[in-house]
């Protein structure tokens, strides 16, 4: 087991993340608690900025809030310095409601509303990142009626297959974002976006193969496919691109056998890349931007559970149920994705057994961690199942009703709630009854009959 950012064992044998006893957190603030370690977050960040700065300094780093946002998370994204993806009105929301400046905000999707792109022209956001020639014709409609100025990229899907879980291949043709490389339409909207629409400012392209790529080839690949494009369209139409937005999609350690390159590897891989090629074609090296998100924030989040009933199965396994599950971590349904996990009370000691980690989720399919080597494990035990930063509770639901948990930011042995645990009323907090299924005022007391039944 390898800990992550500030994690150490203490002499009882407790885990400690950012200086804070888990077990304590636990009994604290209750589980399913989502822990977020703030000094890793916060130097994950600087990794990257300084990487892409060593080589070029003019770089930008664009923290993809669809890994993780909330408000105190915006807040440290913006005072690390780094710019701000989203991928919504609710994301925008959120980012302005923080305090994080529009003009470091850049606005993605693939099926913006008219309400969200009015939305981002009228509050000044940075860089529309248009996916489509339907958004392209909407947005300039958009801009005109403000009388404003759209500062967009162009997202290009540059036909390359990553090797990662086939719903997070975002690369290759046969997907449902951006403007395939190569085609005649992709050339026509670049020249309709950069000369026949008043309202719109074409700053450049961008592209995004996928996520949880632990490879550096694909990467450089993209780099070249699209400065090649680049130079088509300053051949055919003279045309010259200010800006490069490479996207994501660097992978992180979830298992042991998870070898991610650091931030500094890709960014010279990037940098080197970008800059030699432009020298071979003849290109002014354009401004470079990254969209890093699972790999600022995925290793800073551990999730804590209280394990619950034990279930063997003679021969077969031993199941071990926690308190969540795939209501606040869906990836592992979704991608079959592999966690490493340990006991936070029993850290120290020598693991003896293989479990299952079962969620408590009405799904078969509601497995945490398929093996595990663990400690003897009894109910109460608190299970901590690492590098559950990204897309665990942006992608969390209320399945099974269950109230989404707490988050708590760890800093120097001090820890505070960045988000309140749902309560069952927040459950219903948006239902509505109809007043003919009203209970009846008779009935109230005593049942449950509606109006229209008593009557
Ligand atoms: C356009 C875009 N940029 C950036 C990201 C962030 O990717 P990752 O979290 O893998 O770095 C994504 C993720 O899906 C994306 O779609």
């Amino acid at each position: 087991m390898k800990l992550r950012g500030t994690m150490s064992i203490d002499h009882r044998g407790h885990l400690l993340i950012g200086g804070c006893d888990t077990v304590e957190l636990a009994r604290q603030y209750g589980t399913p608690l989502y822990v977020i370690d703030e000094a890793a977050l916060r130097e994950k960040a600087r990794e990257y900025r300084r990487a892409f700065h060593h080589y070029m300094p003019d770089s930008e780093v664009i923290y993809a809030g669809k890994a993780l946002l909330t408000s105190a998370i915006c807040r440290i994204i913006d005072e690390e310095q780094l710019s701000l993806d989203v991928v919504s009105g609710g994301e925008l929301y959120t980012a302005l409601a923080a305090g994080f400046p529009p003009e470091r905000i850049y606005f993605h999707g693939n099926n913006k509303s008219p309400a969200e792109l009015t939305m981002a022209v009228t509050k000044g956001v940075g860089r529309i990142v248009v996916d489509n020639l339907h958004e392209l014709r909407l947005l300039q409609e958009i801009a005109s009626i403000h009388g404003a100025e759209a500062k967009i990229l162009l997202r290009i899907t540059p036909g390359i297959k990553t090797n990662t879980h086939a719903y997070i291949q975002t690369g290759q043709f046969d997907s449902k974002f951006g403007f395939p490389l190569g085609s005649e339409e992709t050339v026509a909207a670049v020249e309709w976006a950069a000369r026949r629409m008043p309202n719109i400012r074409l700053m450049g392209l961008h592209c995004h193969i996928g996520s949880q790529v632990m490879d550096l080839m694909p990467f450089r690949l993209a780099a070249e496919h699209m400065l090649r494009f680049a130079a088509e369209l300053r051949a055919r139409m003279g045309l010259k691109l200010a800006e490069l937005d490479l996207g994501g999609g660097l992978g992180i350690r979830y298992h042991e056998g998870d070898e991610p390159p650091t931030p500094a590897e890709y960014a010279q891989v990037i940098c080197q890349t970008v800059t030699a090629l432009c020298r071979e074609l003849g290109l002014e090296v354009p401004k470079i931007m990254v969209e890093p998100g699972r790999s600022i924030v995925g290793e800073a989040g551990t999730t804590l559970y209280t394990v619950g009933a034990i279930k063997d199965v003679p021969n077969v396994r031993r199941y071990v149920a926690v308190d969540g599950g795939m209501a606040d971590n869906p990836r592992v349904a979704l991608y079959q994705a592999v966690y490493e996990a340990c006991l936070a009370n029993k850290a120290a000691e020598e693991a003896a057994e293989v479990v299952t980690i079962a969620g408590r989720c009405c799904e078969s399919g509601d497995i945490l961690v398929r093996e595990v080597m663990l400690p003897p494990v009894e109910p109460g035990d608190i299970l901590a199942v690492f590098s559950t930063g990204a897309y665990n509770y942006s992608m969390a639901s209320n399945y099974n009703h269950l109230p989404r948990p707490a988050m708590v930011l760890v800093y120097e042995g001090k820890s505070d709630v960045i988000v309140e645990r749902e309560t069952y009323e927040d459950l219903i907090r948006l239902d509505r009854i109809p007043p003919r299924l009203a209970v009846s005022q008779d009935c109230a007391a005593g049942g449950s009959k509606s109006a229209a039944a008593a009557r």
